[in-house]
């Protein structure tokens, strides 16, 4: 999946390490920011604990659902069978523009075609820009094809916005999609000629026999909330935002199609309006701190334990790793360890491949504190 890679890769250089020694002496583990849910799938496949998590935005619920609410796996091939024959039957019998090398010529017909299908969310919003126009069909007629019944409802959901999210034509987040430009054209060529079919099937088989070992809850809600329903013996993940710019807004494709439902968006990079799409007080230079204090009174006020992940260096939200240490000393026993990290620039602007702007990736060195409520031993808790 193109997004928020920084935690997967952190799983495999000593923060797995780590978590597998916290768990032991757990009872639940709760991400508060689980995002594309790399950490509670982990958790939720690796030890016996039930596993909570919970993010903003419900893309997320999705994927890290699709996962750790399941302790059986699930047959892929069946579920494709069943799903596909149903979407085939959405698919509309319309004559679709055929792309070749997009030039801005071509692109600008496929985005006027797009803009009338109206009872298409994908085709009407993204076709043209993130996606093809053959693409967003078959994205629109998956998501009304989605089977009703769960477990196999949020598989497939889930399937089918990874796919979207490999698929689309932009670089690694989709807060701007390539254009047609002498540059960039090849970056939408390639794109547009991904088959949103085959990618949708193999998200299935990658993602169907996976599950947790104990069954374990994924949700929409605030971090912030979610804190005041910790109890002792939980272990919390803490992996806030570090942007000054709201998440929303590089993932609204993904959230679109979870939400399965239509919204009018403008400018470049087709976002839905700034209140139809959540908002966190993280990402706000002015309440970032606040929001921060709040959330591990919280916890500790809960006596639970969290794990802490944050850059060492002030980032655009106005926190660092530091300054989230000082705000925890008087509540917390604190042990710190440090790890490279690679971490998404989301803001930044670069096209993939182009080396212009900044790399939408950077090197990076990122705090781990772990952190036990002062006046709390938590070997009680061993289990
Ligand atoms: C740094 S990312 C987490 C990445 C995640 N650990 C992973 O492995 O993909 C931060 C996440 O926090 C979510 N978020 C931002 N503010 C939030 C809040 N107030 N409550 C819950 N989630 C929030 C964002 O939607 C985003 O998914």
């Amino acid at each position: 999946m193109k997004y928020m890679g920084s935690k997967r890769w952190m799983l495999q250089n000593g923060l797995g390490t780590l978590l597998r020694i916290e768990c032991a002496r757990t009872k639940r583990f709760v991400d508060l920011f689980a995002g594309s849910g790399a950490v509670a799938c982990f958790v939720a496949q690796q030890t016996t604990l039930p596993v909570l998590a919970s993010d903003l935005q419900s893309f997320s619920a999705i994927l890290t659902g699709s996962i750790i609410a399941r302790n059986k796996p699930l047959d892929a091939d069946k579920v494709w069978r069943a799903w596909f024959r149903m979407a085939r039957n959405f698919f509309p019998h319309i004559s679709i523009p055929e792309v070749g090398i997009p030039t801005p010529a071509k692109v600008a017909a496929c985005r006027k075609w797009s803009e009338a299908r109206r009872a298409w969310p994908i085709t009407y919003a993204y076709g043209g820009y993130y996606f093809s126009p053959l693409q967003a069909m078959w994205i629109d007629a998956l998501r009304s094809a989605i089977p009703e019944h769960q477990p196999v409802r949020t598989l497939a959901l889930a399937a089918l916005i990874s796919a979207a999210s490999r698929c689309a034509a932009s670089p690694g987040h989709t807060a701007q999609p390539f254009q047609p430009t002498e540059t960039a054209k090849r970056y939408l060529n390639e794109a547009w000629r991904k088959d949103i079919l085959v990618h949708t099937q193999q998200a299935l088989e990658v993602i169907a026999p996976q599950h947790a070992r104990m069954k374990g809850y994924a949700q929409v809600a605030d971090a912030n909330t979610m804190a005041t329903q910790l109890r002792v013996g939980d272990l919390a993940f803490i992996d806030p935002p570090y942007s000054g710019v709201q998440y929303s807004r590089f993932y609204h494709v993904l959230e679109t199609i979870a939400i399965g439902a239509s919204c009018e968006v403008s400018g470049i990079g087709r976002y839905p309006a700034r209140e139809l799409r959540p908002q966190s007080k993280f990402s706000l230079q002015t309440q970032s701190l606040a929001a921060m204090q709040n959330l591990l009174s919280a916890v500790a006020e809960h006596k639970a334990n969290a794990i802490l992940t944050f850059p060492d260096h002030v980032c655009s939200n106005g926190l660092s790793g530091e300054i989230i240490k000082e705000t925890a000393r008087d509540l917390f026993h604190i042990e710190m360890e440090t790890v490279d990290s690679k971490f998404s620039t989301l803001g930044g602007t670069s096209l993939a491949g182009t080396g212009k702007g900044r790399e939408a990736r950077q090197k990076a060195r990122e705090l781990i504190l772990i952190l036990t409520p002062k006046g709390y031993h938590r070997e009680t808790w061993r289990r």
